[in-house]
């Protein structure tokens, strides 16, 4: 249970708010490559942290995150040109850079010099595999571009989703540090032979652990002579790491569900996912059929997520299809901003309460002129090998804190084993 106080702090992310600030500290994505495909395609609405924002690709293939409104009176360049490196606004001319310039202004006399003055808003952004990420914080405190695997891998390796969820991020996010609905929300009756463990154990044990990236969770279901365990990450500000459509046993990456708020009571869930060692094959992207071309979902809340009650019956625990809907169903439906000085938790939230505290911590260290956890300065460090999540058995007598030691924060210090280890527990 949160204060209502705290509860605010925690979904609002406007600026000038506490969590505003502190997701203004670091790289988040903005939107799809795909959405600005080519140079000078049409540009888009970028709606994200409360702020209104067109993106556009240039001439040169640059791309510009610049405020929706045009500083002369506000039309919105949306509806501009994007031609020879800049966007032009339809309603008198102005023209933009990618970095908010005011490079041509037609209407005025030819002498005037007076866009030189101005400055649009335009943020810094990254092109990484399939993804375009924004900073919108100050330019003068923008961190590296954090070197995550799946933004290093080959693009074939890689592939990625956006959609829009109709609530608050934090309900989302939370979805993703919470092992314990997976025997529920996502159960389905067929295949019985081959269900994963976490099937029959319904409550598992839980740790975890503080790291410089966020917390690592760990959930632990045994059997009489095995462990299966699951090891899911938060990553701030909004990243959840898990095992998704990952066997057990399989150490060859993971899913990335990002959670970016759009305003307080939208956000976009972005399912990032990449293969260390292999292209991605296009049945791994299923996701794809449940998303409309305007990235809403076929399957919402107007239409109750086309849940099918016989189906509830015989083939899953909700009558609703795909992951990606259940988890949409359950945290849409809690409301647009889910007053948390209602709920009841219980020893199944510890991962949920433990990223709370950590979210929370970090908001307060912003208010109090620190810098938050986790924002990337020093290069030396720019490779994050101990982030990873998988779901794997081990027998009961091994623990895991030695089997995966480069997974502890005591393994933290340089460890240039940790590959190796991974290699080592594949083979
Ligand atoms: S409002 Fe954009 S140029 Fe006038
Ligand atoms: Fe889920």
């Amino acid at each position: 249970m949160l204060s209502k106080e705290e509860n605010e702090l925690l979904t609002q992310t406007d600026a000038g708010t506490p969590m505003g600030k502190l997701m203004r500290s670091y790289w988040i994505p903005a939107l799809l490559s795909e959405e600005v495909p080519a140079p000078d395609s049409p540009p888009v609405r970028v709606r994200m942290l409360g702020e209104e924002l067109v993106a556009f690709r240039d001439t040169e293939g640059r791309i510009g995150l610049i405020g929706e409104h045009c500083a002369h009176r506000g039309t919105s360049l949306f509806f501009g040109r994007n031609e020879e490196c800049g966007l032009r606004c339809v309603y008198h001319g102005w023209k933009y850079d990618v970095e908010g310039h005011v490079i041509e202004t037609p209407a005025e006399p030819q002498d005037s010099d007076f866009r030189k003055k101005l400055r649009h808003t335009a943020y810094p952004t990254h092109e990484a595999n399939g993804v375009i990420y924004a900073c919108l914080g100050p330019r003068e405190k923008m961190p590296l571009f954090p070197n995550y695997e799946w933004t290093q891998v080959p693009l074939q390796n890689a592939y990625v989703t956006k959609c829009l969820l109709e609530s608050n991020y934090l309900q989302g996010l939370e979805g993703e540090c919470d092992s314990s609905h997976l025997s529920f929300l996502h159960r389905t009756f067929t295949n019985e032979r081959n269900q994963p463990l976490y099937k029959s154990d319904t409550a598992p044990f839980y740790e975890t652990e503080e790291t410089d990236f966020g917390v690592r969770l760990i959930a632990t279901r045994n059997t009489e002579n095995q462990h299966y365990l699951r090891f899911s990450a938060f990553i701030m500000p909004i990243y959840g790491c898990v095992p998704a459509g990952r066997p057990t046993n399989e150490l060859e990456g993971y899913e990335i569900h990002a959670y970016v708020p759009a305003d307080d009571t939208h956000c976009w869930r972005y399912d990032i996912g990449f293969r260390r060692d292999r292209a991605v094959r296009e049945d791994e992207v299923h996701r794809r059929k449940q998303i409309n071309p305007d990235y809403t979902r076929v399957r919402n809340a107007r239409n109750n997520y086309l849940q099918d009650r016989r189906m509830q019956k015989t083939v899953n625990f909700t009558g609703i299809e795909d992951f990606l809907n259940h988890d949409a169903c359950a945290t849409e439906s809690m409301g647009a901003v889910f007053d948390r000085s209602k709920e009841h938790l219980g020893v199944s939230d510890k991962a949920v309460i433990a990223v709370r505290k950590f979210l929370l911590n970090s908001a307060r260290e912003v208010q109090s002129g620190r810098e938050p956890p986790h924002v990337v300065r020093d290069g030396r460090h720019n490779r994050f090998p101990h982030i990873d999540c998988f779901a794997h058995i081990l027998p009961r007598k091994v623990p895991w804190r030695e089997h995966f030691d480069y997974l502890t924060p005591t393994a933290r210090k340089e460890n240039p084993a940790s590959f190796a280890a991974r290699q080592k527990v594949a083979s």
